[in-house]
């Protein structure tokens, strides 16, 4: 039987990407909405992925009494010292858009070369149980930044981002592509593991 589990996010391409990760792992995920969560904004003031993560799935729990899975999540570039990092959503001031976040880090990079623009994404997932027990797990994606977005599919970075080891943005891979070598995919498969070795 399929473990039920609620997303702390509202983040609508989060949440497809997670539900197509999980289904394998024979979790099925179900909205805030779903399960009863008033609309409540969750205030993301952790200096950590980590911190950020456990913060909102404790939250959402606490509201539901429901096991609970959040994710934060961001892009860290080497050359700007790991920015935006915690603050990626809100990068360019108004939260959660993806066209001027983009726009303000390809200023940021004008002119430094491809060898330069070196990045990984991070995926921090936490699952909380209702008696407060919780779960971390991290992934990593590494690539680089390119000079201008290319693909429409994804969301957020992903115009500019390049996986190592591809010539295509995550905008250009197939969303089954891109859940195959993510951030994500790699802290959601941890997390499987993290929940095999519970039972
Ligand atoms: P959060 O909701 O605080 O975790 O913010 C995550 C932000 O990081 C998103 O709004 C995006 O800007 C960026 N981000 C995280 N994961 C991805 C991804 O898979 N693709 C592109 N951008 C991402």
């Amino acid at each position: 039987m399929d473990r039920i589990i609620v997303a702390a996010s509202r983040n609508r391409h989060k949440i497809e990407e997670i539900e197509a990760i999980t289904k394998k792992f024979g979790m099925r995920i179900i909205s805030r909405d779903e399960a009863g969560v008033p609309p409540v904004e969750i205030e993301e003031d952790g200096d950590t992925f980590e911190a950020n993560s456990l913060k909102k799935a404790e939250e959402i729990m606490k509201l539901c009494g429901k096991i609970t899975l959040a994710d934060d999540s961001g892009l860290m570039v080497d050359y700007l010292g790991g920015a935006p990092g915690v603050y990626s959503a809100r990068f360019a001031g108004e939260d959660g858009n993806d066209g001027k976040n983009n726009e303000k880090l390809l200023k940021l990079l004008e002119g430094v070369p491809a060898n330069k623009r070196t990045a990984k994404f991070v995926s921090v997932i936490t699952m909380v149980y209702p008696d407060g027990t919780a779960l971390t797990a991290r992934g990593e994606c590494h690539g680089r930044i390119i000079t201008e977005p290319a693909g429409d599919g994804g969301f957020g970075y992903d115009p500019l981002f390049v996986p190592d080891g591809y010539e295509k943005t995550f905008a250009q891979l197939s969303a089954e592509e891109k859940n195959a070598i993510s951030h994500r995919a790699a802290a959601l498969a941890e997390l499987e593991k993290l929940l095999e070795a519970r039972i």
